[in-house]
């Protein structure tokens, strides 16, 4: 019988599928056997440099005293890795040190691309605030492939670290307060750096960072202890690593905490237990800057020598800028401390990786100029870039006094045909502010500012501008004051761009009154008295304390910091041309006093059921408990409706569907939402947990059948024993709009 084209087709790609693992177990045998015949021709010394890690000149300066020793140690084979060399004029230079050295190992060159390399994206909090998985993925890529094309192997991202501690700086690199929306930003984003397959000329390593819980901080103070129970650990901590090791994470970076008295860096159970052992992970451990040597300080290790036993003993494979394993790893080894079998180890997980990038083979390959000319001016990243900011944007508030003239209820989008609109504040025109921190590459793409995405878009309104006080606001003159409010009177809406300063989150920006900095609510203030309408545009790292402008701006734009196209963006959304889907990846406080504040609290004996009476219950007497903004919140220029809620038996779980209509006069995205809660468990079950979501871009009037599969993956959680299942009982599903908003709920029995 003759088989028709389609149907050998089809059997062709069938065999190639499953062929494919047996390819690539294949090619992992061979680079085991290519790495086993290179660790047998290394002495110990030269093992021991595969495991160190140096900053290079952009960072020390060739200036910098040891600079020579640095690379007399690369043509000595004494260094595996460098982090801040980059382009590809600098990495080839290097490189080449490192071909003189005996058995002419490549070096692997990596760098803090965390949001862009040249174009510059939105920082990594605002990106999880699209709440859209190609477009993360296609930002990671993009970042990816420029770096990939300035001679870089590897980037220190995605971080992982779950945090809900907006005290705490670094949430501006992270995804936010939420584990399962965390694991599909861990895996987007390896996925995106990584590609299909490592070695390809568009993609760089990624790693996996904090490991582990770094984002838990006491007091959200920057490197401090983390104190947890290891079911809160396994729960809400550990998921967004297992799920970026499961999307195939090259690297992990261990952390500079101790959890529960034991620094990340010097912990076995951690790197060991779980992550080599229960995990089998086979990438390698980098430490985070300094973290071997700083278990001294920690008083865990009694000097540097100790230090790198205890850190190599733990499992961290490659020592960042620690200069422990340099200095005493050999002794260690010779004198028994650390076995010979735990360095090859280490070594052969470095050797690993560089033989999959493919630089045993050609050690430039990442390095050529008439690539990194061609890519770093691909005008499509900029394309992307915008796209990306667009979706980030969170539309806070909207309303409700409608500008004179305006179709819509709230006073955005604004109207087209306005006279004059005034574009207000110390981050109006600001650029650097735009780009916020991380921003590695110092050829950068030029930034949009504010005010210039506005003029372009503005046509025939005119547009006024005055920026009253410099970014952080930390004097504002009467006389700026006056001419601002001058400016404000002549318009018929205010645009105020106000918030943080690029430097004001990230590593290190740990900050006890996350209020708007400086004078910015005494200038909102005094524009307010105008009577004229506001619009607060505000850019952070972080969620911010902004009360005032909460409650008396007539709209409410949270851009994040939004990269190089945020000033267009801004002005897309404002003008109308992009529709906000954005949804905070974060909870909004009111106060400090409230934080640590997620929506995926525990339930109390004594739970609040009525706000105006909250003696003996779980309160404050002096602020309500609820945030000020929920997590998953964001308001849209349309308005969508969740009906006809139906549960049905499905395979071995249950099927949730009902009906999201688009009800409003616009095409828009929502972001549907589902939430669980076990009524009762043997471990006490938070009152909502994020189990999926779905973003769905409906036309006016159209609507759409929403399906929610039911399973194992949304019902399961660690029982007291770190076990992973379900228990039988009583559920609660819920879907809508934000943690704070549901529209539907329905029960669910597990007998
Ligand atoms: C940070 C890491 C970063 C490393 C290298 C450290 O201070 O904690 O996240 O990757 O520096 O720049």
């Amino acid at each position: 019988m003759k088989t028709s084209p389609h149907v050998a087709l089809a059997r062709a790609a069938a065999s190639l599928l499953l062929a494919a693992p047996l390819l690539a177990s294949a090619q992992d045998a061979q680079i085991e056997r290519k790495v086993a015949a290179l660790l047998k021709q290394m002495t110990l010394a030269e093992k021991v440099g595969q495991l160190h890690q140096l900053s290079g000149r952009q960072f020390t300066g060739p200036t910098s005293s040891d600079y020579a020793d640095k690379l007399a140690d690369i043509r000595a084979g004494r260094v595996g890795s460098m982090l801040n060399v980059k382009g590809v004029a600098d990495t080839r230079e290097i490189q080449a040190l490192a071909l003189q050295s005996r058995l002419k190992i490549p070096l692997l060159f990596g760098l803090d691309v965390i949001h862009g390399y040249q174009t510059v994206f939105p920082v990594p909090l605002g990106e999880s605030a699209s709440w859209d998985m190609d477009a993360i993925r296609q930002s990671a890529h993009i970042a990816a492939r420029e770096a990939a094309a300035s001679g870089i192997h590897w980037t220190f991202a995605p971080m992982v670290d779950v945090s809900r501690d907006p005290r705490w700086g670094r949430v501006m690199e992270g995804a936010g307060e939420d584990t399962y929306l965390g694991s599909q930003i861990a895996r987007a984003r390896v996925l995106g750096f990584q590609g299909a397959k490592l070695g390809g000329t568009d993609a760089v390593m990624a790693t996996a960072k904090h490991f582990a819980a770094y984002g838990a901080a006491i007091a959200g103070r920057d490197y401090n202890a983390v104190d947890m129970s290891e079911h809160q650990l396994f729960e809400v901590y550990l998921p967004p690593f297992k799920a970026a090791l499961d999307a195939g994470v090259a690297t992990f970076m261990n952390s500079f905490n101790t959890l529960n008295g034991v620094p990340a860096t010097g912990s076995a159970w951690l790197q060991r237990d779980i992550l080599k052992g229960s995990w089998g992970f086979r990438g390698f451990v980098v430490s985070d800057w300094g973290s071997v040597r700083e278990m001294v300080p920690h008083g865990y290790a009694s000097d540097l020598s100790d230090a790198a036993v205890k850190a190599m003993n733990a499992g961290s494979d490659m020592d960042m800028e620690g200069y422990a394993y340099s200095a005493h790893l050999e002794q260690a080894v010779k004198s028994g401390k650390v076995k010979m079998s735990a360095v090859d180890e280490a070594a052969g997980r470095v050797l690993y990786k560089k033989f999959e990038l493919g630089l045993f083979d050609d050690p430039y390959k990442f390095s050529d100029a008439a690539r990194e000319k061609a890519v770093l001016a691909d005008s499509s990243h900029r394309a992307a870039a915008l796209e990306m900011a667009q979706k980030s944007i969170v539309l806070l508030k909207n309303g409700p006094r409608p500008l004179a003239g305006a179709a819509v209820p709230g006073p955005l989008p604004l109207a087209r045909g306005l006279k004059r609109i005034a574009v207000i504040g110390p981050l109006a025109d600001s650029q650097r502010d735009l780009e916020g921190g991380w921003v590695v590459q110092g050829e950068r793409a030029p930034v949009v500012s504010i005010l210039q995405g506005i003029r372009r878009r503005a046509g025939a309104t005119e547009i006024v501008h005055a920026q009253a006080c410099a970014p952080g606001c930390a004097t504002l003159d009467a006389a700026s004051l006056e001419q601002a409010v001058k400016v404000a009177q002549q318009s018929d809406v205010i645009v105020l761009a106000v918030g943080e300063t690029w430097d004001m989150s990230g590593e290190a920006k740990s900050r006890t009154d996350i209020s708007l900095p400086g004078q910015q609510e005494k200038l909102f203030e005094a524009l307010k008295a105008t009577g004229k309408p506001i619009v607060a545009v505000m850019l952070a790292g972080r969620p911010l304390v902004f009360n005032t402008i909460a409650d008396q701006a007539d709209a409410i734009v949270y851009a994040w910091f939004p990269g190089s196209e945020g000033g267009n963006a801004v002005a897309s959304v404002l003008f109308g041309d992009y529709n906000p889907s954005g949804k905070l990846p974060i909870t909004f406080p009111r106060s400090v006093g409230q934080i640590p504040l997620s929506y995926a609290q525990y339930q109390t004996g004594r739970p609040v059921t009525d706000e105006n009476n909250v003696v003996y219950k779980s309160a404050y007497i002096d602020s309500p408990n609820t945030p000020r903004y929920a997590f998953g919140h964001g308001l849209s220029y349309t308005s969508f409706a969740y009906t006809d809620l139906k549960l049905q038996r499905s395979g071995a779980g249950s099927m949730l569907s009902f009906d999201l209509a688009n009800t409003g006069a616009r095409s828009g995205e929502e972001v549907v939402q589902l939430y669980v809660r076990d009524m009762v468990a043997s471990v006490v079950r938070p009152l909502k947990e994020l189990k999926s979501f779905q973003k769905v871009l409906l036309k006016p009037g159209e609507h759409k059948r929403i399906q929610f599969a039911i399973g194992p993956e949304q019902l399961a959680f660690f029982n007291r024993q770190l076990k992973w299942g379900v228990e039988p009982g009583e559920f609660r599903l819920m879907v809508g709009s934000a943690s704070d908003d549901i529209r539907l709920e329905a029960p669910l029995t597990i007998p």
